[in-house]
């Protein structure tokens, strides 16, 4: 990898910064790709957020920034524009520095979730979805879901008000995009009958945590997919396995997210840091 006075930098917006995986995946990736940009971790605290947007808009060297916790909303209402479904949910995890300084927010989580189903065989086109969680990266996966078709999707979430919020946004995005979904707030952690098992939340990576939905309800023909990407067999996809379902790990999604990143920052193309992009 050659840095020069050329070179397009990306940010990656986090708090903290210390457990980002992204770089490692994005910087090898640009230069498989003849890429002349890089990624670097940019640690801001919450209170400073918006005067780091701010210096983005003026640092013409800038190609754009890769967003994470605790800033995908923040970050969201400080773009000057959204595109896809990030104008619909007003959260982006990727954000686009234009040429004259305006700042284009979208949010590839859930295409990122998606692509990384595919690539591990599994289609979730007409599948019944258990989604447990119903935070930010949990309705940008439902959204995809929606998106590539599936046919009834159950949210699971240990705040049940959330998860009922969260219902009423997506029936607004299907009504939007006319997409014919049965959404409903699961009532428990009970995963028969469904093909595709999604964990949204942070559960599994810490030791002692619980399962998100009970083993015992696993079982052949299910794919059980993860969000968590350390470790990568968490307890949830351990217990799959031995039941006998199929298990896609949480990596799968940011992996499926790289090549999204460089297209809508780059433009699939080794972009001038300055001028049009
Ligand atoms: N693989 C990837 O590429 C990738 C990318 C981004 C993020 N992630 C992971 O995605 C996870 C969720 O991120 P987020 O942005 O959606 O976070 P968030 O907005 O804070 O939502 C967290 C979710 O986890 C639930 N939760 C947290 N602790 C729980 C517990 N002890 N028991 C039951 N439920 C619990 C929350 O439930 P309540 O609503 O009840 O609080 C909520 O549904 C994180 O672990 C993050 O590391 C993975």
């Amino acid at each position: 990898m050659k840095i020069d006075g050329t070179t397009s930098v990306l940010v990656h917006l986090a708090y903290p910064a210390a457990h980002l995986q992204t770089p490692q995946l994005f910087n090898p990736r640009c230069a498989e790709r003849g890429l002349n940009a890089v990624l670097v971790p940019w640690q801001v605290a919450p209170e400073h957020l918006s005067t780091t947007m701010e210096t983005l808009r003026r640092a013409e060297s800038v190609a754009g920034a890769i967003v994470t916790i605790p800033h995908k909303e923040t970050s969201a209402r400080l773009c000057d524009r959204l595109e896809g479904v990030a104008a619909i949910l007003q959260v982006a995890n990727v954000i686009r520095r234009e040429a004259d300084g305006t700042l284009t927010g979208r949010i590839l989580d859930g295409e990122g979730f998606v692509g990384g189903l595919r690539r591990n065989g599994v289609d979730p086109a007409g599948a019944s979805v258990l989604l447990v969680g119903a935070g930010g990266v949990a309705l940008a996966i439902a959204a995809a879901l929606i998106e590539a078709g599936v046919s009834r999707l159950a949210v699971l979430n240990r705040t049940r008000a959330r998860a009922e919020a969260m219902i009423l946004r997506l029936e607004r995005l299907a009504a939007e995009t006319g997409r014919d979904v049965a959404l409903t707030v699961a009532d428990g952690p009970d995963a028969t009958g469904t093909d595709l098992v999604i964990n949204a939340t942070s559960l599994g990576m810490h030791a002692g945590d619980a399962l998100p939905v009970d083993p015992a309800t696993l079982g052949p023909g299910m794919t059980v997919a993860e969000v968590v990407m350390v470790p990568e067999v968490t307890p949830l996809l351990a217990a799959a396995a031995e039941r006998g379902a199929g298990t896609v790990p949480g990596r799968a999604m940011i992996l499926g997210q790289i090549d999204p990143f460089m297209d809508f920052v780059l433009g699939g193309a080794d972009a001038p840091a300055t001028g049009t992009r």
